[in-house]
């Protein structure tokens, strides 16, 4: 077993360097499907989940290469996608990693048919596929589950409009990259506006995709014949950017995020300034300082432009140590307070009931052996113990791994005491 050891105490201080975003760059992956050839994607973050999205991408046939940057964690992706790709992806790499379900959509358009393995339990809520079921359904699939297995047919897609009921990132992707192949107009309402939506039907335009409205609740999409392949960059990742800012303010350090775009945190360096820090976009980035204790302020996360759901656990460790109390409220997934419990074994003062968390600043925490339970809890519990008494062992660090690339080291080049220890499983 893989642990961090945290030793607290010391204030983040310098610069560090954010690649494209995970959340984006395994959609663009995925999409890469809609065209046979290469299409080459850059700044893709060297983490567990895109070598698991490549091996996804190797079963339906693909030649899939990724070359590593000498810095900055990221690197670049080729894909080589046959005429005729295989459509069936298996409950190993579907359990894995729930994002494998994004090949589904680019599948049935481009094969007519696609098997994807069902996702199951999910650390931080129920994480349902009903808007992606319901979607492809009414752009003419026939969808069935057997055996484990979701199971799509259509022989040809037809457009149609779509009313989504929750603006859900993976439902608005999904049914984009169906979408760019099928008959006809495709209009998706209440559709997700996150950046790295902009990012996918971006590299979908450059794929020969006619897309307007990307970014807006209203996405209308203009099926064409077919799509060729592309080079592509991948938007930088907003979610480390956020967990590098809000862990200069917990620490009280001054960190200049190369390649951060403020615009896609609006709302979070908002709660940071409110909270007292100093927050100022620099040429190619975005500077984050922080001088004396931060003040609680409260947090409710929503789909994009809210607060995102992903930096949540930042934003309660954050109050943790924050004079004052603050309300946090989750309205994306259920369950994501469950690392809560752990954040307490390191002193923090925090009751949630059901949706709401109220966080009662401490002046420090105090270190103990704590889990991560999902990738962002994990990032979380690091930061407090950047801000603890003494050594925080942070266990099952892999969910840390699946979604920041080099962590460790890009946390020492900041001055953080932290080392990877293997211990005992
Ligand atoms: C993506 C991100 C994740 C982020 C989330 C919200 C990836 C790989 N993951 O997840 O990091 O936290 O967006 O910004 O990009 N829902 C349904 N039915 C559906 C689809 C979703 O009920 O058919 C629900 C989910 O259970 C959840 C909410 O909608 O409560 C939001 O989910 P969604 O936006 O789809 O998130 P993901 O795409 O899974």
């Amino acid at each position: 077993m893989e642990c961090f050891e945290v030793t607290g105490g010391t204030a983040l201080t310098g610069r560090v360097r954010v690649t494209g975003a995970k959340n984006s760059a395994l959609k663009l992956m995925a999409a890469a499907l809609l065209a046979a050839g290469r299409t080459t994607i850059d700044e893709v973050p060297d983490i567990l989940d895109v070598a698991i999205m490549s091996e996804v991408l190797r079963r339906l046939g693909c030649e899939v290469t990724y070359e590593r940057h000498a810095q900055g964690g990221g690197g670049r992706v080729v894909v080589d996608v046959p005429d005729k790709p295989d459509t069936e992806t298996d409950y190993d790499l579907v359990r894995r990693m729930r994002a494998s379900i994004s090949v589904l959509g680019p599948l049935v358009a481009r094969c007519g048919s696609a098997r994807v393995a069902l996702p199951g339990g999910d650390a931080i809520g129920s994480r349902g596929l009903d808007m992606h079921i319901s979607g492809l359904e009414r752009l003419g699939a026939t969808i069935e589950s057997e055996h484990g297995f979701l199971v799509a047919t259509a022989p040809r897609l037809v457009g149609t409009s779509i009313w989504l009921d929750f603006p859900s990132v993976g439902a608005t992707e999904n049914l984009v990259m169906a979408a760019v192949l099928a008959q006809g107009t495709t209009v998706v309402d209440n559709a997700a506006r996150e950046p790295e939506i902009v990012d996918l039907c971006a590299m979908l335009a450059g794929m020969g995709a006619q897309i307007d409205g990307a970014g807006t609740s209203t996405i209308t999409v203009e099926g064409v014949p077919a799509l060729r392949p592309v080079t592509y960059t991948t938007v930088p990742d907003r979610i480390v950017a956020g967990t590098w800012a809000i862990g200069a303010v917990m620490t009280r350090g001054d960190v200049v995020i190369e390649r951060a775009v403020p615009d896609h945190l609006t709302v979070a360096l908002a709660k940071l300034a409110d909270a007292g820090a100093h927050v100022e976009p620099v040429d190619g980035g975005l500077r984050v300082a922080m001088d004396g204790r931060p003040r609680c302020v409260d947090v409710v996360t929503l789909p994009y432009p809210g607060f995102p759901t992903d930096l949540q656990p930042m934003a309660v460790a954050l109050a943790a140590v924050s004079t004052g109390t603050a309300l946090i409220t989750e309205n994306v997934f259920e369950g994501r307070f469950m690392f809560v419990n752990e954040l307490v074994r390191l002193g923090a003062s925090v009751r949630t009931d059901g949706h709401h968390a109220v966080v009662r600043g401490r002046e420090r925490l105090s270190s103990a052996p704590v889990l991560a339970t999902d990738i962002r809890a994990g990032a979380g519990l690091v930061l407090a113990g950047l801000v603890s008494d003494g050594v925080t062992e942070v266990q099952d660090v892999h969910h840390v791994d699946r979604g920041y690339p080099d962590f460790v080291e890009q946390l020492r080049g900041l001055g953080a005491r932290i080392e990877r220890v293997e211990r005992p499983g």
